[in-house]
C-alpha cells in the first residue's frame, strides 16, 4: 500500500527521502516518486519500476533539495503509470502525495473542471491538488485546512508549494501519518520506520489533525483548528535491512522463524491471568457474555479457528465476521460482547472501520490481537495482546498467522478459567502443549524436502481443492489462500462434508485435492470424503497425523505429520501448506515476496 515520506531541512534531503521509500517498499507498491521545492516550482522524478531505479534517476540528474515529499503508490484510481505516480502537481506550483481514497472525487473534479483546471492523471489525488490550489491565497496551511473540509473518504497527505521553500503541510483522516522531530529538520511519514535515524521523536497524528512542518518546529491543529500537542515519543533506532540469511525469500525465512516467533508470543508465566491482556481485563472478562471477532484475510481465518477454541474451551458464544462486511451490515449490537480485532499490521482500513463501527454502537469492550505495538488498532482498543512475530516482510502472512493463533488460544484458556470451565490441571496441560509447539514445528519444517517433491506436481496445475473438517476447515481456507496469492493457481477450500453438495462436480484426474487429516473425532468421516474424491479420479495429497493409518496408494499421496497435536493441531498443520504454496510459487517463478496486485497492509477500503 502507499507510503509517504516528507521533510524540511537545511541539508539536501533527497537521500533521506529515497531511504525512507526503501524502508516502506515491503508494504507493496507499483510506482514511486519524489519532488523537491524550487523557486521555479516543484521538480519531480517518478518511476514505475522500483525505488532503486528512482535512486538511479536522482543520481543521474543531480536531483537535490532541502524540502521535499516522496511516495510509493499502490494503484487504486488509474493504472500504475508514470502519469498517475505521485507526487501529483497542480498548475506547476504545488505538489502533493496522498494515501487513501477520496470518495467524492468525481463531483469535485467536475467543479474544478468548470474552474478550468486540466486533469492529466486518472488519480483522485489530482482533485486534492487542484482543490488546494484553487483555495490558495498565499497561506498554504489555510488552503489545506479549507480543502480537507470538502473531502469525503480517507487521506493522509503531504503538500508543498513553490512560494514556501521551507514548509510542508500534512493532514490525516482515516489513513495514518506521523510527524517526526529532528535536529533543525522535521518530517512527516506513513510510519516511524521511514524516518528513524533522522527524526529523534515522533507523534502520531489523530483523525482530522493538520500539521505545518518548518525548519524550526511543527504547528499542529485538530479538526476544529485548535492547537494540540500529540504526545511525542522516542523513535527506536532503525535495525537496518532485514537479512535474508540462507533463505531465498523473506516468506521462506518467515516460515522457518515460526518456532521462535511462537515461543516469544507464549506468555512466560505459569498461569494465564487476565492482566496479560491489560489492566482492565479482569473486570472486562467477568462481564462479557460473548465474543465478536473482526478481521480480514488470513487474520480472519485465525478468527475462524479461534471460534472453535473459544466455544469448546471457554464455552463462550463466538461470532467471527469479515470486517469489510460487518462495517456496513445492520447488526444487533451487544454491549456485553468482547470485540476482538485480529490484525498483523494494526492498520487495515476495513478492520479499523469495523472496530470503530462496533464502538459507535456501544460495544466498548474491545481487544486488539496485533503484531505492531504502535499501530492505530492498538491505540484504539481497551485491551491488547501483542504477538511477537517481529516484522513480517513477505506479503503472504505466515508467522503473523501462527502467532495470532497462539494469542487466541491463550485468550480461550484465560476466558475458560475466568468462566470456571478450565481448572488448574487443565490449564497446566494447555500451557504444556503450547510450550511444546516450537519443537513440534521444527519437526514439521523438516518435512520440507517431501513437500518440495509434491510441489513439482502442483507447478503444472491451474486449480486445486483444499479440504479440512472442524478446527482444520479454516486451515484449509488459509492453505488455499496461500497457494492462490503467491502461485496464482486458482484454489478453493471446502469443509470436506460439503463436497457432495456441489464442489465434487469439479473433481477430475486433473484436480489435486489437498486434505488435512488430523487424528481427531472426524477422521473416519474425512476418510469417507477422501473415497468420494478418489472414486471420481481426483488425486489426493494428504497431510496425515502419524497415527491415522492413512497409507499412500494409487492416486493417494501421504506426508506423515510427526505426531498428533490435539487442540493445537491447526498450528502445525498450516505449516506444510505454507511450504507447499511457497515451493509451488518458486517453481512457477512468481515474485513470492511481492505477489502481483497485493500489498502488505491494506490501508484503503
Ligand atoms: C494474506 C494476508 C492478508 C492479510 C489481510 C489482513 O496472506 O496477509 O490476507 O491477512 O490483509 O491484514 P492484517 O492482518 O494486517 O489486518
Amino acid at each position: 500500500m502507499c507510503g509517504i515520506v516528507g521533510a524540511v531541512a537545511r541539508r539536501n534531503i533527497v537521500p533521506v527521502l529515497v531511504e525512507g521509500l526503501r524502508r516502506l517498499e515491503y508494504r507493496g507498491y507499483d510506482s514511486c516518486g519524489l519532488a523537491v521545492v524550487t523557486s521555479d516550482g516543484p521538480r519531480r522524478v517518478r518511476s514505475v519500476v522500483r525505488v532503486a531505479e528512482l535512486d538511479d534517476q536522482v543520481s543521474e540528474v543531480r536531483f537535490e533539495g532541502v524540502t521535499g515529499i516522496a511516495h510509493t503508490r499502490w494503484a487504486t484510481h488509474g493504472a500504475a503509470t508514470i502519469n498517475n505516480a505521485h507526487p501529483i502537481f497542480s498548475s506547476g506550483s504545488l505538489a502533493i502525495v496522498h494515501n487513501g481514497i477520496i470518495e467524492n472525487y468525481q463531483a469535485l473534479r467536475e467543479t474544478l473542471r468548470e474552474q478550468h483546471y486540466e486533469f492529466v492523471s486518472q488519480t483522485d489525488t489530482e482533485v486534492i491538488a487542484h482543490l488546494i490550489h484553487s483555495l490558495y491565497k498565499g497561506d498554504l496551511f489555510a488552503a489545506v485546512r479549507e480543502a480537507v473540509r470538502q473531502l469525503t473518504g480517507a487521506y493522509a497527505i503531504g503538500v508543498v508549494h513553490q512560494d514556501h521553500p521551507h514548509t510542508l503541510v500534512g493532514a490525516r483522516a482515516g489513513s495514518p501519518l506521523v510527524v517526526g522531530y529532528g535536529n533543525d529538520e522535521n518530517f512527516i511519514a506513513w510510519d516511524a520506520l521511514a524516518i528513524a535515524g533522522s527524526a529523534e521523536h515522533i507523534s502520531y497524528l489523530e483523525e482530522g489533525d493538520i500539521c505545518e512542518i518548518a525548519l524550526k518546529g511543527v504547528r499542529l491543529v485538530d479538526f476544529r483548528g485548535d492547537k494540540v500537542v500529540r504526545n511525542p515519543r522516542r523513535v527506536q533506532a532503525y535495525g537496518g535491512a532485514v537479512e535474508l540469511g540462507p533463505y531465498r525469500h523473506y516468506m521462506q525465512k518467515e516460515i522457518f522463524e515460526q518456532p521462535r516467533a511462537i515461543s516469544h508470543t507464549i506468555p512466560a508465566t505459569d498461569t494465564f491471568r487476565p492482566r496479560l491482556f491489560g489492566e482492565m481485563a479482569s473486570d472486562v472478562f467477568r462481564g462479557i457474555d460473548s465474543v465478536l471477532i473482526l478481521a480480514c484475510g488470513t487474520s480472519y481465518y485465525a478468527g475462524l479457528t479461534a471460534k472453535y477454541w473459544l466455544e469448546s474451551v471457554a464455552k463462550i458464544r463466538t461470532e467471527v465476521e469479515i470486517a469489510s462486511e460487518y462495517r456496513y451490515r445492520e447488526s444487533v449490537p451487544n454491549p456485553r460482547a468482547l470485540v476482538v480485532t485480529v490484525s498483523q499490521s494494526g492498520e487495515t482500513a476495513d478492520t479499523l472501520a469495523a472496530l470503530k463501527h462496533a464502538q459507535s454502537q456501544g460495544m466498548t469492550h474491545t481487544l486488539a490481537v496485533c503484531n505492531v505495538a504502535t499501530s492505530a488498532m492498538v491505540r484504539l482498543t481497551e485491551l491488547k495482546f501483542l504477538t511477537h512475530a517481529r516484522m513480517e516482510i513477505g506479503v503472504a502472512s505466515t508467522k503473523a498467522f501462527t502467532t495470532q493463533l497462539v494469542a487466541l488460544f491463550v485468550l480461550a484458556v484465560t476466558l475458560g478459567k475466568v468462566r470456571g470451565h478450565v481448572n488448574d490441571a487443565q490449564e497446566a496441560e494447555y500451557i504444556h502443549q503450547l510450550r511444546h509447539l516450537p519443537a513440534a514445528l521444527n519437526a514439521v519444517l523438516a518435512l520440507e524436502p517431501q513437500i518440495i517433491a509434491w510441489s513439482d506436481d502442483f507447478v503444472r496445475k491451474e486449480d486445486a481443492l483444499f479440504l479440512g473438517r472442524g478446527l482444520h476447515y479454516p486451515i484449509a481456507l488459509e492453505g488455499a489462500l496461500k497457494l492462490k496469492e503467491i502461485s496464482y493457481i486458482h484454489a478453493e477450500a471446502y469443509s470436506a462434508g460439503e463436497l457432495k453438495h456441489g464442489p465434487l462436480a469439479l473433481v477430475t484426474e486433473a484436480m489435486p485435492v489437498v486434505t488435512i487429516a488430523p487424528n481427531d473425532a472426524l477422521l473416519d468421516k474425512l476418510k469417507s470424503n477422501m473415497q468420494e474424491v478418489r472414486a471420481r479420479g481426483g488425486h489426493i495429497y494428504v497431510f496425515a497425523d502419524s497415527d491415522t493409518h492413512i497409507k499412500s496408494d494409487d492416486g493417494i499421496h501421504v506426508i506423515r505429520m510427526p505426531e498428533h497435536y490435539g487442540l493445537l493441531s491447526p498450528i502445525p498443520h498450516v505449516v506444510p501448506l505454507q511450504l507447499l504454496a511457497y515451493h509451488t510459487a518458486c517453481g512457477r517463478g512468481t515474485d513470492v515476496d511481492k505477489p502481483r496486485n497485493l500489498a502488505k497492509s491494506v490501508t484503503v477500503e
